[in-house]
C-alpha cells in the first residue's frame, strides 16, 4: 500500500521503519528539509539515533508526497498539527484515510487531535496510540498499540497495515477514550518526573498514577468515552510506560522541574517536544469546561503556568479532604 507519514520526529520515523518492514511503499515527509540529504544518503535521522532508515523509504519535504496514498499518518507534534493538515489537505486522494498518532489536545479549541485532522482534511481518521517508545519500536522490541475508530473496517485496516510479529495492534471503537488517555498521560509523566525530582518514592508515584486514572476516566466519561479504555493500552498501559521510563521526555522534564528548574528551562534542556506541557493547559481548561474535578491536572497546571512550586503543589494535593476511593462506594 502507498502510505505517507507526515512528520519525521522520532515517532514518525519509527512508524515509517515499521511500515517499510511490512512491505509498504512509504514516504516520510519532513519539516526539517535541511536534514533530507543526511536521511537520504546516510540513512540516518538525528531525531531517532540508533535507527537505520530502510533503503526503500523515500524522504520528501513536499506536501504533495501524500498524493495517491491510501493511508496518511499524521505524526507531527500537537502544536503545528492544524497547519500541517492544511498543508497536505489539497493533495489528499478522494478515498484517503488519515491515521492520527499525535498525542495532545489543541490549545484554545480543546479539540482532540483526530478532530483537528478531520476538520482540516474532511477525511475519516483512525487513532493509533498506546505504550510505544519510538526508540524501542525502531528496534523491534515487542510492543502493543490500539487502533481506535468508530468505524470498525477502518480500525481493522490500520490494524492489518501496522501489525507484525513484534508490533501487535488491537482495535477499539473508543477514539475519545484512546486520545484522552494519550494526551493526559503526558501530563502525568511530567508529574511523575516532578515527584522523582523532589525525591519522593515509588509509593508516591504509584498513588499518582492510579489516582490520575480516576481523573482521566471521570473526564473521559463526561465526554462520551468508555471507562474500560482507561484500563487498557491507551490508559494504564501508556501511563506505566511513560511514568517509569527515562525514554520519556515528559518525565525527564518533570524531574528537572522537581529539582528546581522552571518549565521553560526544563523544556530547553530536554530539547525535544514536551507534549505534557501543552496538554496540561488544555486538560485544565477541559476539566473546567466539563465541570469535572481533576486535582492532579490542576496542580500540574499551576506548577507549569502559575509558578506554584512543585513542593507546594504536592502539599496542596496531600492536604485535600478525606475521600472514599470509589465515588459510588455504595455505603448506606
Ligand atoms: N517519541 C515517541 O516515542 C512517541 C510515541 C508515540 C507518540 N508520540 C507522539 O508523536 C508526536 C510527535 O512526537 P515525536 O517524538 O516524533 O517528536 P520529536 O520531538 O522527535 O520531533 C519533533 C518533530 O516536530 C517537527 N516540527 C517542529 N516544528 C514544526 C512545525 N512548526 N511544523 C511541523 N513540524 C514541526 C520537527 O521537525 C521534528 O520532526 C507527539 O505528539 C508525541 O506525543 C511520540
Amino acid at each position: 500500500m502507498k502510505i505517507a507519514i507526515v512528520g519525521s520526529g522520532a515517532w514518525g520515523t519509527a512508524l515509517a521503519i515499521r511500515l517499510c518492514k511490512n512491505g509498504h511503499d512509504v514516504t516520510l515527509w519532513t519539516f526539517e528539509t535541511n536534514l533530507i540529504p543526511q536521511m537520504e544518503q546516510e540513512r540516518h535521522n538525528i531525531r531517532l539515533p540508533g535507527a537505520v532508515l530502510p533503503e526503500s523509504l523515500k524522504i520528501s519535504g513536499d506536501y504533495g508526497c501524500v498524493k495517491g496514498c491510501k493511508l496518511v499518518v499524521m505524526a507531527s507534534p500537537s502544536f503545528p498539527i492544524r497547519s500541517v493538515c492544511r498543508g497536505v489537505a489539497p493533495y489528499l486522494d478522494e478515498d484517503a484515510v488519515m491515521v492520527s498518532v499525535t498525542k495532545g489536545i489543541e490549545n484554545g479549541t480543546l479539540l482532540r487531535m483526530s478532530e483537528v485532522v478531520a476538520q482540516e482534511t474532511g477525511k475519516p481518521v483512525v487513532v493509533l496510540t498506546g505504550p510505544s517508545h519510538a526508540e524501542e519500536v525502531a528496534l523491534d522490541v515487542p510492543t502493543g498499540c490500539l487502533a481506535a475508530c468508530e468505524n470498525r473496517e477502518l480500525a481493522e485496516l490500520v490494524q492489518d497495515t501496522f501489525m507484525s510479529d513484534t508490533f501487535r495492534v488491537y482495535t477499539s471503537p473508543d477514539a475519545v477514550g484512546a486520545e484522552l488517555g494519550a494526551a493526559l498521560k503526558n501530563v502525568i509523566a511530567l508529574c511523575a518526573g516532578v515527584s522523582d525530582g523532589l525525591g519522593c518514592g515509588d509509593n508516591t508515584k504509584a498513588m499518582l498514577m492510579t489516582r490520575v486514572l480516576t481523573e482521566m476516566a471521570r473526564l473521559g466519561i463526561s465526554m462520551g468515552a468508555s471507562k474500560d479504555t482507561f484500563a487498557g493500552l491507551a490508559g494504564v498501559g501508556d501511563l506505566i510506560v511513560t511514568c517509569t521510563s527515562m525514554h520519556s521526555r515528559n518525565r525527564r522534564a518533570g524531574i528537572l522541574i522537581g529539582q528546581g528548574k522552571t518549565a521553560k528551562e526544563a523544556m530547553e534542556e530536554v530539547g525535544a517536544v514536551v507534549e505534557g506541557y501543552y496538554a496540561a493547559a488544555s486538560a485544565y481548561e477541559l476539566s473546567k469546561k466539563q465541570g469535572v474535578e481533576m486535582p492532579i491536572v490542576t496542580a500540574a497546571y499551576r506548577v507549569l503556568y502559575e509558578n506554584l512550586s512543585a513542593a507546594e503543589a504536592v502539599h496542596t494535593l496531600l492536604r485535600r479532604g478525606r475521600k472514599s476511593e470509589k465515588e459510588d462506594a455504595g455505603w448506606l
